[in-house]
């Protein structure tokens, strides 16, 4: 496909600072260069900032402004180039951003499947939330559950229906997202179900249960997902998480699918990696991805 990528230096979502950087960091280290060479169609490279506006909504959260005008941002470009016929590839950043992209996405998809493959569930609400950090909140956001929905940020955005939504990966729930996960019987592979089944199996199921009815396929890769033992350089590491081998295969046999219409790739943070480890992994797991999409 032609890919938009988008680079998104925004980190005002995440407890700690540096996210920001991630984006000119990994272009630092290569990857337009190489994806280049691995005969990737790079359509366009765009920087996405935003100005502060006036919030359509006040939150108690943290920059919840700025999140919103960066949002609102994101969505129109990913909106453009969907509606233009590209693939669009958010590169952050921090998770919050997901709330731009996926508003976007679902005011040209009505129907959007969503895998999220991440360490948490990023789906308190503002009032649930333990932190007031903002990419804690973005897929209860999506769902219609939050104060703030994905119309607050793009006029025309949808809504992502719990059925359609699979989680792999999480392994640090707050009770309000546990509760809200069973309550909507949202699809959920953890660690043991990946070292039971196999990452290929959850894949393949995952894209069973987020395509099923729908219009396409986004994917949400947060790089906390993959233990802290190969991605140290992030915000909120958990132990426990996915190999690097693990990952590269999700991502390889997801580029594979098909139904995949768009993805996102955060939470990187160069501040508090250890000699580009994270960095470097991030650049080869995102060559997987988009050296291996069809169409
Ligand atoms: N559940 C915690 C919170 O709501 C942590 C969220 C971490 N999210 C992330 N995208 N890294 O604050
Ligand atoms: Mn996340
Ligand atoms: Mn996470
Ligand atoms: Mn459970």
């Amino acid at each position: 496909p032609k890919i938009a990528l988008l680079s998104v230096p925004f980190g005002l979502g995440a407890g700690n600072p540096g996210s920001e950087l991630a984006p000119r960091h990994l272009l630092h280290l290569g990857l337009l260069q190489s994806l280049q060479r691995l005969g990737c169609h790079i359509d366009e490279q765009k920087d996405i900032g935003a100005g502060i506006q006036i919030p359509p909504i006040q939150l108690p959260m943290k920059h919840s402004a700025e999140v919103i005008a960066t949002g609102t941002a994101l969505a129109g470009e990913v909106y453009t180039a969907v509606s233009a016929g590209q693939f669009p590839f958010v590169l952050g950043g921090d998770h919050s951003l997901a709330m731009g992209t996926l508003a976007g996405l679902s005011a040209y998809y009505p129907r959007l499947g969503v895998i999220w493959i991440d360490a948490h569930a990023d789906m308190n609400t503002e009032s649930t939330s333990p932190s007031g950090n903002m990419h804690g909140i973005p897929l209860a956001v999506a769902q219609g559950r939050a104060q703030l929905s994905l119309s607050h940020l793009w006029p025309g955005a949808g809504i992502v229906s719990p059925a359609n939504i699979v989680l792999i990966g999480a392994r640090d729930l707050d009770p309000a997202e546990e509760v809200l996960i069973h309550s909507a019987g949202i699809a959920c592979f953890g660690i043991a179900d990946i070292r039971k089944l196999g990452i290929d199996t959850v894949i393949a199921e995952a894209i069973r249960l987020a395509g099923a009815n729908t219009d396409g396929i986004h994917l949400s890769f947060d790089i906390d997902s993959v233990d802290p033992t190969e991605a140290p350089g992030t915000g909120t590491p958990v132990q426990g998480g996915l190999t690097s081998e693990e990952a590269r295969n999700a991502l390889r046999q997801l580029g594979l699918s098909a139904r995949l219409t768009s993805a996102e790739f955060v939470e990187v943070n160069p501040l508090l990696d250890r000699a580009d480890q994270t960095a470097k992994l991030a650049v080869e797991l995102i060559e997987v991805l988009l050296s291996n999409l069809r169409n």
